[in-house]
């Protein structure tokens, strides 16, 4: 009896129930959401959220460079977005001499405004759900293949309906794991300008000691602006290209937050994994410390050569943010899961999933299956992660690689000779701008050692086996060799070689070409296809698993993984305890920022002309209790992908701009825990301060419109 009640009680207790907060919601279907919203403060209406007849908030909001969010202040094609995400951008226009890393950037008028080659922005012009139209003619017993076509073609043909006579771009996207499916049309802006960034200082303050973490003062912001033809249409980059009128930009809030006011994250997360099985938690939890180490020696090295050369650091800067962001993500992240025992929580719920299952032959074997095609899957899996955080890392392998595809696909097409001279000229041109030889020899020979060390050798290459042979077991031997011969690693060697007549044989024979095409030949043939081949069953059960929790949980209320298509989060303004005898207040302000400063540590070394800002109490309209409010947290379920993304008060006016998570909630992509997930978000008014006190920018205020 007592083992009974044990027994229901945990089954109780591991339903994973949805949470208040957790979860990111379809705009379109926002209807169904809409009174949970208002009942914790929401003023507005889904029309108001998103609507194809008028003009709503969705319409200020557009996917930026693909993988983060932005969203317009004005009705002149202004747009922030992270500092982070236009990072690249600012770098690109960086040098020694125009330092716009370290010194920040401001256009002081249009012509002053930046472009930015491959930039591109889209707005979303509608969503629908399309589960009828792409499922037509599918029928229950049907052969996969057969299913996977008529799926394949009756998406083709919806994305053709959808764009007919337009200049509009269009995808459709399987959500719940092919039980639903959404089409999502898009128009695409190109002419994408740089207006203004403040110093990494401001944008990156904190750097990647306080990444994914809170207490938090980043300035994360940056500005650009949207280009447009003569008819407001999209266009490529040309001079007299004008401001784009967006249909809808966003209302600025000065009033700020306090704990528990409402707040919606209205953006793009990029990729979630809610309703997997126990096995994949459990390999992400202990594969992530091996990737973690590799980039650990990855950052040792950058980082000991961007501390000699200036040079170098700005060469190397937004490689390094990127390598270190991950690599720090997921220490947190595997630290939540473990703490949160979602291993354990997905256990019990399979258990009691696979009590109820029985006498469902849809359903029944599921869990078992996915248990076994998680083992097999496991040494592959491992050689992947192997491929994607060793080999391909040593930059040379990656830009051979991309040279023999460009070669390799310019031959299919019979290109003449002199086309192909000037497509690899201006790839490695490209390259060599931030590259860095010592760096990438010492990555070489350290990654090598670990690929050797942990990849099974049935996986491994020969033709790295028969080098480590050649050069007497020295790794150090063998990269000497590789990095003084390979065109790959001069540019000078490379743009030599490229004047001779039979440049496309020398590249081929390049010995990192070479090492290039043994390795990939063989992960290709020994890795890949099993990695696909299991993922592609896994992915197939998913289809039935997830319909199957669907239908155990009835009461439960489910959202769509998040897979880089809009969402609208909403939660409150809301600090929490990140451990024993510790609470973390959700604001943060100036003062912190000069608790922190410290001219000696990198990362928190205040600009001066902050410093004097703040001794001055030199706020100017910005003042609030005598400081300035800098960033605050607010339990809104957001993920990768959500940087830049408007955060938005009851009104729909702006708050600030989402840009990171708090550390004990970094797991949440696979296991939301409302008492410690927090997203972060910089105050608007600080953005607006450090452009009108700080970078005497204040001109920009004057196109914004600011809520009475
Ligand atoms: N953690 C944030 C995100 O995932 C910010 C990353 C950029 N900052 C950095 N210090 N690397 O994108
Ligand atoms: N910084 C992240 C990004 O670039 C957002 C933070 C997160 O992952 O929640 O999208």
């Amino acid at each position: 009896m007592k083992k009974l009640l044990l027994f229901g009680l945990l089954v109780i207790l591991s339903l994973p129930v949805l949470r208040a907060d957790e979860g990111m919601w379809l705009p379109v279907i926002i209807s169904q959401r809409i009174k949970d919203m208002q009942k914790n403060g929401f003023r507005l209406t889904a029309e108001d959220v998103y609507s194809v007849n008028k003009a709503c908030l969705k319409d200020a909001i557009v996917h930026f460079g693909g993988g983060c969010t932005g969203e317009l202040i004005s009705g002149d094609g202004l747009l922030i977005t992270n500092h982070h995400c236009g990072y690249g951008q600012i770098q690109s226009h960086s040098s020694l001499e125009n330092d716009y890393l370290t010194h920040g950037f401001w256009a002081m008028n249009r012509g002053e405004e930046l472009p930015n080659r491959g930039l591109v922005v889209r707005f979303l012009v509608r969503m629908d759900d399309v589960t009828g139209a792409v499922l037509k003619g599918v029928t229950d017993g049907m052969d996969e293949k057969e299913r996977e076509q008529i799926v394949r073609s009756n998406q083709e043909a919806v994305v053709a309906k959808a764009i007919e006579g337009t200049h509009y771009q269009a995808r459709v996207e399987s959500l719940f794991y092919g039980n639903q499916y959404f089409l999502f049309v898009f128009e695409a802006y190109t002419d994408v300008r740089l207006v203004g960034a403040p110093p990494s200082a401001i944008g990156k303050f904190g750097g990647d000691t306080d990444n994914w973490m809170w207490p938090r003062h980043t300035g994360d912001f940056a500005i650009f602006r949207v280009y447009a033809g003569p008819d407001n249409k999209p266009a490529p980059y040309d001079p007299s290209n004008v401001p784009f009128k967006p249909k809808k930009f966003f209302t600025i809030s000065l009033k700020g937050v306090k704990e528990n006011d409402f707040t919606m994250v209205y953006g793009y997360p990029g990729r979630t994994q809610q309703y997997v099985h126990s096995e994949a938690v459990r390999y992400i939890q202990e594969s992530n410390p091996h990737k973690i180490r590799l980039r650990t020696l990855r950052l040792d090295i950058m980082n000991a050569e961007m501390a000699k050369s200036p040079s170098v650091r700005i060469q190397y800067a937004s490689k390094n943010a990127s390598v270190a962001n991950s690599w720090k993500k997921w220490q947190g992240e595997t630290k939540g899961l473990i703490r949160l025992q979602t291993v354990e929580q997905k256990r019990a719920f399979e258990e009691s999933f696979t009590l109820w299952a029985a006498g469902k032959p849809q359903y029944a074997l599921l869990v078992a299956q996915l248990q076994e095609l998680y083992d097999e899957l496991e040494p592959y899996a491992n050689a992947a992660d192997y491929h994607t955080e060793a080999l391909v890392c040593v930059e040379i392998i990656r830009a051979a690689g991309a040279l023999s595809q460009l070669l390799a696909r310019e031959e299919r097409a019979n290109s003449d000779p002199e086309r192909v001279r000037t497509l690899v000229s201006e790839q490695l041109e490209l390259f060599f701008k931030d590259y860095y030889r010592p760096i990438d020899q010492s990555s070489f020979v350290v990654l090598m050692r670990e690929y050797l060390m942990n990849v099974p050798s049935r996986f491994q290459a020969p033709f790295i086996a028969g080098q480590i042979t050649k050069y007497g077991f020295s790794i150090e031997m063998w990269a000497e060799e590789l990095f003084s011969t390979s065109l790959v690693t001069s540019k000078e060697r490379t743009m030599e070689s490229l004047r001779s007549d039979n440049f496309i044989e020398v590249l081929r024979r390049d010995p990192a070409l070479q090492l290039y095409t043994e390795y990939i030949n063989q992960y290709n043939q020994v890795v890949l296809p099993k990695v696909t081949e299991i993922n592609n069953a896994i992915t197939l059960l998913y289809r039935n698993y997830m319909k199957g929790q669907m239908e155990f949980q009835k009461n439960k209320v489910f959202y769509p993984d998040a897979n880089s298509t809009l969402r609208v989060a909403y939660g409150k303004v809301k600090g929490y305890k990140p451990m024993d005898a510790v609470y973390y207040e959700p604001l943060s302000t100036l003062d912190g920022i000069m608790e922190k400063d410290n001219p000696n540590i990198d990362d928190y070394d205040v600009p001066q002309k902050l410093r004097e800002l703040f001794q001055n109490r030199d706020f100017g309209r910005w003042a609030v209790n005598g400081t300035v409010p800098v960033c605050f947290i607010a339990t809104n379920h957001t993920s990768g992908g959500n940087s830049g993304s408007p955060i938005l008060n009851a009104n729909g006016e702006l708050l600030g701009l989402n840009f990171d998570r708090v550390w004990e909630g970094t797991m949440s992509d696979l296991a939301f825990d409302p008492v410690v997930c927090r997203n972060i978000s910089v105050d608007i008014r600080y953005v607006l301060f450090i452009i009108d006190k700080f970078a005497g920018a204040g001109y920009l205020l004057d196109e914004m419109v600011f809520a009475k």
